[in-house]
């Protein structure tokens, strides 16, 4: 094992350590580049970069491998549950009973939302995207939680990561009445975390609501696979907006924000849109065609991973959990599925996606599951956001507690106009 290794720049070789992880590929440590040598590296979209060091997650894309602080996905969406995944996330080990209990507990009692916050959500329009509510509500959270901002406060830093994880679920559901033009549904604490997520998205005041538990613990296991991801670009956000010692709301915000968009958490969304679409299972073929076309830029929603060049463990799981939820609400034969079904098999035998390594991603089916379940379309990656945020938060308080953070600062290469002298406007033609 190298412990050093060498680079010729001009005349002049350098020395970098080479850094050596648990598993996964060596990293070159060329923090002392510049001073070295006067030059950067250049690295857009950070394909070849470690932003950091972390013990959280590990992904292996060419095997298809998920592990949450060591433990496979499959074990824990199959045998676990996501409270006791956010423990194991936060902590580093599986609680054991006593510290399970009293974890889901402290979340559990932490679910109310200062009452002020109904307020606050109608300054919103009534037909607002609820990831737009959602980016400024919890941004809004540290207008309302002045004591647990402080971030050099260890236990400020642990009520913020509870208070994150158990709120979540209420403000996803006020996003969700507040679009439909319901009345808010408050959490009630002998349901477990998704039944009460779903109790407060589903019931209403005048009737009385029977959770299914075949669906929550589905909803369960899609919090689970949604956990964590290692340093995507949403939790590569929360980091950076973190790494200047912004208070932690304000950073999951900007996580949020960043998980929106299309090529990340709206994914989902658009994988549905997509599926609806093409419409019926003949069409798929022309769809296919057009993914392919280099000269339009429409791509196959749901397929093709930055890490993953195998199939995407958690699609595996999330297709399972797709036919459960289908069977148990008794759903057939659904369009959408049919259609996906037939895209999957012809996507994964055609060479475009052979060579380039497209397999389908835990997007492509869990908008199948979420819509089964009676979630809009617009709701898909708020319950992303709403199951990644342990994942940010964790990441979050391993950067704080590491003592080699430092700001993030990326640098550039700069192609715009050397310097030149302003002209008055009466000078410039
Ligand atoms: N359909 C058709 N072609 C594709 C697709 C696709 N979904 N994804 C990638 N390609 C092609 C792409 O055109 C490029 O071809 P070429 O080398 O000829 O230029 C090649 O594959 C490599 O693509 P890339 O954009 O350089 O790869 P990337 O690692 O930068 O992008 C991605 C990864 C996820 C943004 C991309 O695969 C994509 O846009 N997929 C669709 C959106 C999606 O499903 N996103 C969810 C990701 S999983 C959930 C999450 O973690 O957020």
């Amino acid at each position: 094992m190298s412990t050093s290794s060498k680079l010729t720049i001009d005349d002049k070789t350098l020395d970098f350590p080479v850094k050596h992880g648990s598993i996964g590929p060596d990293v070159y440590d060329i923090s002392k580049l510049y001073a070295q040598s006067g030059a950067f590296t250049y690295d857009p979209g950070f394909t070849s970069t470690a932003s950091c060091e972390s013990k959280i997650t590990y992904i292996d894309g060419d095997e298809g491998v998920l592990l949450y602080r060591g433990y496979p996905i499959e074990q824990l969406a199959e045998h676990g549950d996501f409270l006791e995944t956010c423990y194991l996330l936060l902590y580093g080990e599986l609680p054991s009973a006593a510290q399970k209990h009293a974890f889901v507990d402290n979340v559990t009692h932490h679910t109310m939302v200062h009452d002020q916050m109904n307020r606050f959500f109608l300054g919103f329009r009534r037909d607002a995207h609820p990831m737009a509510i959602m980016v400024a509500s919890v941004g809004a959270l540290s207008a309302f939680y002045h004591d647990s901002t402080d971030i050099s406060d260890e236990t400020q830093r642990m009520i913020a990561q509870i208070r994150m994880i158990a709120k979540m679920p209420t403000l996803a559901a006020m996003a969700y009445k507040y679009s439909i033009g319901q009345p808010f549904v408050y959490p009630k604490n002998d349901l477990d975390y998704a039944s009460n997520f779903l109790r407060m998205c589903f019931a209403v005041p005048c009737e009385e609501y029977k959770v299914n538990p075949i669906l929550a613990r589905a909803l369960d296991r899609i919090f689970t696979l949604h956990a964590d991801h290692e340093q995507n670009a949403s939790t590569s956000t929360v980091r950076l907006a973190g790494s200047s010692g912004a208070n932690p709301f304000a950073c999951i915000a900007a996580g949020i924000a960043c998980l929106w968009g299309p090529a990340h958490g709206g994914a989902n969304e658009a994988a549905l849109k997509m599926l609806s679409e093409i419409g019926t299972p003949d069409n798929v073929a022309k769809y296919v065609a057009k993914a392919k076309d280099k000269n339009d830029p429409f791509r196959l929603m749901g397929f093709g991973h930055r890490v993953y060049k195998n199939y995407d463990p958690r699609a595996r799981i999330m297709q399972k959990t797709t036919h459960e939820v289908l069977s148990e609400l008794g759903i057939k034969d659904d369009p959408l599925l049919d259609v996906a079904i037939e895209l999957e098999q012809i996507a994964l035998k055609d060479d475009y996606f052979i060579e380039k390594k497209l397999y389908p991603n835990i997007d492509f089916y869990s908008g199948i599951t979420l819509k089964a379940m009676g979630f809009p379309t617009s709701m898909f990656t708020v319950l992303f956001a709403l199951a990644r945020t342990v994942g940010w938060i964790a990441q979050w308080k391993e950067m704080i507690e590491d003592p080699s953070q430092k700001i993030g600062r990326p640098r550039q290469l700069y192609v715009g106009s050397p310097k030149r002298d302003y002209m008055p406007v009466s000078q410039r033609s």
